[in-house]
């Protein structure tokens, strides 16, 4: 798939980008506001961003909006955060027809409330139609909470006597995951100036191409995922092999 930018170069889209969607705090603190307003302006950057990915025909999009470890943080940011979700929720599912965007979750929903669960649950299944992007929303994701459940999955299997231990393979392992199905990240985006996976997507990232950017999450805008497209373009992935 290639896009057009400034009518002048073209690049191939690749078909998974990952972005940790960090930054919210320090954007608010530079203006004077409370950490709550940088989630509400990072909000607002996800639906530009997924638009845009729409547009250039990405097939998936996978976002870190909260993780397991972010239960570190005080009860008021915690629940700003998770207010922000089901707001976002409830306009995702009034708008659907409209955005034709097909939204997965990934990590374990039953730490949120009943409400968000429903709404999460409401959203991936009404949006299964859809074939658009497919965007991947990790909400109280951690890596790897994700592998040891998947590693406790197959446990439970063999105790079972459906499955040996020696049957396993990456293939199979990589099926038990949340992201069972989705292939793995081409490109994994991490904004604010952090050089770091921060428990995001360990498994899958194996051979996934890293692009960091100063650039706070609530400021990227669709020329910042250009320049991240872009860089991608330049890079040799040679999967351990060697190129010719
Ligand atoms: C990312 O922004 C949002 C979440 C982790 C929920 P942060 O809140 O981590 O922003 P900084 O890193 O403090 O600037
Ligand atoms: C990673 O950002 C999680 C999300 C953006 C959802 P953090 O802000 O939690 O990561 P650390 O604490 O800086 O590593
Ligand atoms: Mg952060």
């Amino acid at each position: 798939m290639l896009f057009r930018k400034k009518q002048t170069t073209e690049f191939a889209v690749p078909t998974h980008i990952a972005i940790v969607m960090d930054g919210n705090g320090r954007w608010a603190k530079k203006r004077g506001l409370p950490r709550t307003a940088g989630h509400a302006a990072g909000a607002e950057t996800f639906r530009r961003i997924a638009n845009y990915a729409k547009s250039i025909g990405l097939k998936y999009l996978t976002v870190y909006a909260f993780s397991t470890e972010n239960w570190k943080r005080s009860p008021e940011e915690v629940q700003a955060i998770m207010d922000l979700l089901e707001k976002y929720l409830r306009e995702l599912i009034r708008d659907m027809e409209k955005n034709r965007v097909r939204f997965c979750f990934f990590g374990d929903l039953t730490r949120l409330s009943p409400e968000l669960q429903a709404e999460a649950r409401e959203t991936a299944e009404k949006s299964k139609i859809y074939d658009g992007v497919q965007v991947n929303f990790c909400i109280n994701y951690g890596a790897r909470d994700e592998i040891v459940r998947a590693a406790s999955a197959f446990a439970a299997r063999c105790a079972r006597g459906e499955a040996k231990p020696e049957e396993l393979t990456e293939a199979a392992f990589g099926q038990l995951l949340y992201s069972a199905d989705v292939p793995d990240p081409d490109l994994i985006i991490r904004p604010s100036g952090e050089l770091r996976t921060s428990n995001f997507l360990l498994w899958q990232s194996a051979y996934s191409e890293y692009y960091f950017t100063d650039t706070l999450w609530p400021d990227f805008t669709e020329a910042d995922l250009d320049e991240a497209i872009r860089a991608y373009n330049g890079r040799s992935r040679r999967y351990g092999g060697v190129t010719t």
